[in-house]
C-alpha cells in the first residue's frame, strides 16, 4: 500500500458526515455508548442501518451483550455530547439527561432524532465489526441544525 493508516484517516475525512451517538446496555443493564459516524441506512424494507465499531472500545461488548442500540443524531448544540462519549471511562452518562427508550438503550435528550434497533447481523470487517440493526422504532426530536465533522473537526452547517 503507498500510504499510511495516517493518510488514509485524512482522505476519509474528506467524507463530511453527521455525528451521532450510538448507545446499548452493559451486562449489567447498565447504559453505554460512543460517538460514531461510521453509521449509514442499508435497507428501507425491512428498515435497516448500520454502525460500524472499533473492536478496541470499551463499549463493543456491549453490543453483543444486549443485542441493541439506538442511534442518536446530534445536533450543532451538542458538540460537547460528542466530545464527552468520544472519550472511555465510567461517568459518560453521570449529568447526561436521557430516558431508556423501546429496547431498553438510552435516549438522549436535544438530539435531533433517534433511530432504535435490535442487531440482525454482525460482521467482522478488519479491526470494527459492523452491526446492522433493524429500526424497530424512530422518531425525529429536534428541529436544530446537525452537528457534522470533515476534516478531522467538528462543523455545522454554516462553515
Ligand atoms: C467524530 C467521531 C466519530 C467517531 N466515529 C466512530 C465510529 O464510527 N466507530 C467507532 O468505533 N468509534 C468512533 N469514534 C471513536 C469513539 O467515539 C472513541 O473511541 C470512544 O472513546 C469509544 O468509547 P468506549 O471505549 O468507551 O467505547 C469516533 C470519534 C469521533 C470524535
Amino acid at each position: 500500500m503507498a500510504f499510511d493508516q495516517s493518510e488514509f484517516r485524512r482522505v476519509l475525512g474528506h467524507f463530511a458526515t453527521g455525528v451521532t451517538v450510538v448507545t446499548t446496555l452493559d451486562a449489567e443493564g447498565k447504559p453505554a455508548g460512543l460517538t460514531a459516524n461510521a453509521v449509514s441506512s442499508v435497507s428501507l424494507d425491512p428498515p435497516l442501518v448500520l454502525v460500524c465499531i472499533d473492536k478496541k472500545a470499551e463499549t463493543a461488548a456491549c453490543f453483543t451483550a444486549s443485542g441493541v442500540f439506538t442511534v442518536n443524531i446530534l445536533s450543532e448544540e451538542q458538540e460537547g455530547l460528542s466530545r464527552r462519549f468520544a472519550k472511555s471511562g465510567p461517568e459518560k452518562f453521570s449529568g447526561v439527561g436521557f430516558h431508556p427508550g423501546g429496547n431498553g438503550a438510552p435516549v438522549l435528550d436535544g438530539v435531533l432524532a433517534r433511530i432504535e434497533c435490535r442487531i440482525r447481523q454482525s460482521v467482522e470487517a478488519g479491526d470494527h465489526v459492523i452491526h446492522i440493526g433493524l429500526a424497530e422504532a424512530i422518531g425525529i426530536e429536534g428541529e436544530l441544525d446537525p452537528l457534522l465533522y470533515f476534516r478531522g473537526g467538528y462543523r455545522n452547517l454554516a462553515r
